[in-house]
């Protein structure tokens, strides 16, 4: 059952992304059906009131980051406690955008998934490189990097995580890597990770055209949505289409 993970980033207000799921809830729990998994990450102050609405459906809530600490003086972050109390299922980590913006460390990364997974969500870890890094040759060596510290992390727990691919190149550009540098990627991902635990998505520019090959590439058990996931209709088709 492939997973569809909606994240909002900071696209939304509050009454736009509650008025987003009171609108399309009922058509939402229709296309997730029995085929399909759909969670959707908006902003942290939309999460409790989107739990509420999420609550009794198949649809999922998953935050966009939380603290690295259990709790504290540490002004403005959100600790993975409440995010479970709210009612999301998944966390996102990692993400290239907090790497980049908030100068998020691969140990300060691991740190999160493991508040989240001691709070019984499940961890979404986003990797992937530079253009750069891209042209270089350099991506295999960078994924390495950015999933020592969280693979030591899962290596001492049963508990079921994502791991997400999206080349930084790839966000927001309109550019997809083609299917030859996917299937590369994935086995070898596929290789390293425990598929009984862990499911692997691709995100970075996903849209209605090209998300039914994504799916195709072997390993891929799902997408990571970003801009296409904040117009319903583009959403619909994305999921429709797989
Ligand atoms: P995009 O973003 O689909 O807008 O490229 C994906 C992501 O950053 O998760």
């Amino acid at each position: 059952m492939p997973l569809f993970v909606a994240n909002w980033k900071m696209y939304k207000t509050f009454n736009e992304s509650i008025a987003f799921v009171q609108e399309h809830l009922a058509e939402l729990e229709q296309l997730a059906g029995t085929k399909h998994s759909i969670a959707i990450a908006p902003s942290f102050v939309c999460l409790d009131r989107i739990g509420q609405e999420l609550n009794k459906t198949s649809i999922k809530l998953c935050a966009q980051d939380c603290a690295p600490f259990k709790s504290g003086a540490y002004t403005g972050e959100v600790d993975a406690a409440s995010l479970a109390q709210v009612g999301c299922t998944y966390g996102i980590v990692g993400h290239s955008e907090r790497r980049h913006h908030f100068n998020e460390t691969n140990d300060v990364i691991a740190q999160k998934a493991e508040q989240l997974l001691v709070n019984n969500i499940t961890p979404i870890l986003c990797i992937g490189e530079t253009a750069q890094e891209f042209e270089q040759g350099k991506v295999f060596h960078i994924l390495e990097k950015q999933l020592a510290s969280f693979e030591n992390l899962i290596g001492q727990t049963s508990q079921e995580y994502c791991i997400a691919y999206e080349p930084i190149w790839a966000i927001g550009s309109g550019k997809v890597p083609d299917s030859k540098h996917l299937n590369a990627v994935f086995s070898w991902l596929s290789d390293r990770n425990n598929i009984e635990s862990c499911i692997l998505l691709y995100g970075g520019s996903v849209d209605a055209d090209n998300a039914k090959i994504l799916l195709q590439v072997p390993h891929v058990g799902g997408l990571l949505i970003g801009g296409a996931s904040c117009d319903f209709q583009s959403l619909k088709k994305i999921v429709s289409l797989a």
